[in-house]
């Protein structure tokens, strides 16, 4: 595997693998993997001939009072798993390679962004879609691998690649869980092991909304207020939102539809955890 850390040279290496007419899969990540990184590299693999990853801890995206310092980094460990999943290239670049002095430009998709994750995180998706167009602009990818845990920045992410036609196709991947339920997440290595417990809940409560629409309740405000009452119990949880979306607007629903997104957003102490399901009801 090779490491590239300036865009020049990884733009070369990309026009390579385009003169080869060999098609590209990227995994775009901030690095600190764990398996749900891994299951994006084993797609990209098993659906494209050659496989870019990058890690970029990428500062635009997190608010001022976030944890971008703190954000868990190992870039050794990564480039090591990443080598071990075959694969080619790994795009590595400072954020000064990234946002040299006077960049200016930045990217919104409108409405989308403000709600569910955008009322806590203002900015927070101006900075993911700024940088996955700088990153697919670079890579020129046929397929970019995203995980459905972040179901907004999935659903934001399509949005822009059909607003402004992009020519890349973005594959999502199914959320990967602990063997307790806990989606898979950097963050999770914040946790102490008292928080790590208490977290299950985020997971516990979308599988109370599974079990109550599959016993044939469709009232979104039933299901939402077993997860908070479920959430409430567990002493160490924060509520920042529980909600049933509609996929195309993010938009609240009064009934859970085929196609509904649940989504939540937990603190568990200071640390803020997401977890999502779509609704799939038997036809
Ligand atoms: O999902 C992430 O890890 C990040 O938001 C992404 C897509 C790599 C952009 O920085």
């Amino acid at each position: 595997m090779r490491m590239i850390t300036a865009i020049p040279e990884m733009k070369a290496a990309v026009r390579a693998v385009k003169d080869r007419k060999e098609t590209i899969g990227f995994v775009p990540t901030m690095g600190y993997l764990h398996e749900g990184h891994l299951s994006l590299v084993r797609s990209a693999r098993q659906k494209t001939r050659v496989t870019i990853a990058s890690i970029f801890v990428n500062p635009t995206q997190f608010g001022p009072n976030e944890d971008f310092k703190a954000y868990p980094r190992d870039l050794d460990r990564d480039a090591a798993m990443l080598e071990r999943e075959g694969v080619d290239l790994l795009f590595h670049p400072s954020a000064g390679e990234m946002y040299p002095e006077g960049h200016r430009t930045t990217v919104e998709v409108l409405d989308l962004q403000d709600k569910l994750c955008g009322r806590s995180r203002p900015g927070h998706f101006r900075g993911v879609c700024t940088v996955v167009l700088k990153l697919v602009e670079i890579v020129r990818p046929d397929i970019a691998f995203f995980g459905q845990k972040d179901a907004q920045q999935a659903i934001i992410l399509k949005r822009m690649v059909r607003d402004l036609d992009l020519d890349v196709h973005l594959e999502i991947l199914p959320i990967v869980r602990e063997a307790d339920g806990l989606a898979m997440s950097s963050r999770n290595t914040y946790l102490s092991p008292l928080e790590r417990q208490a977290a299950i809940v985020l997971s516990r409560s979308l599988r109370t909304a599974e079990v109550k629409i599959g016993k044939g309740e469709r009232r979104a405000e039933t299901v939402l207020a077993a997860m908070r009452e479920m959430v409430g119990r567990e002493s160490l949880a924060r509520v920042d939102y529980i909600e049933a979306v509609d996929m195309d607007r993010l938009d609240p629903v009064p009934e859970i539809a085929d196609g509904t997104l649940i989504a939540l957003a937990v603190y568990i102490g200071k640390i803020r955890l997401i977890d999502n399901l779509i609704v799939r009801l038997e036809k």
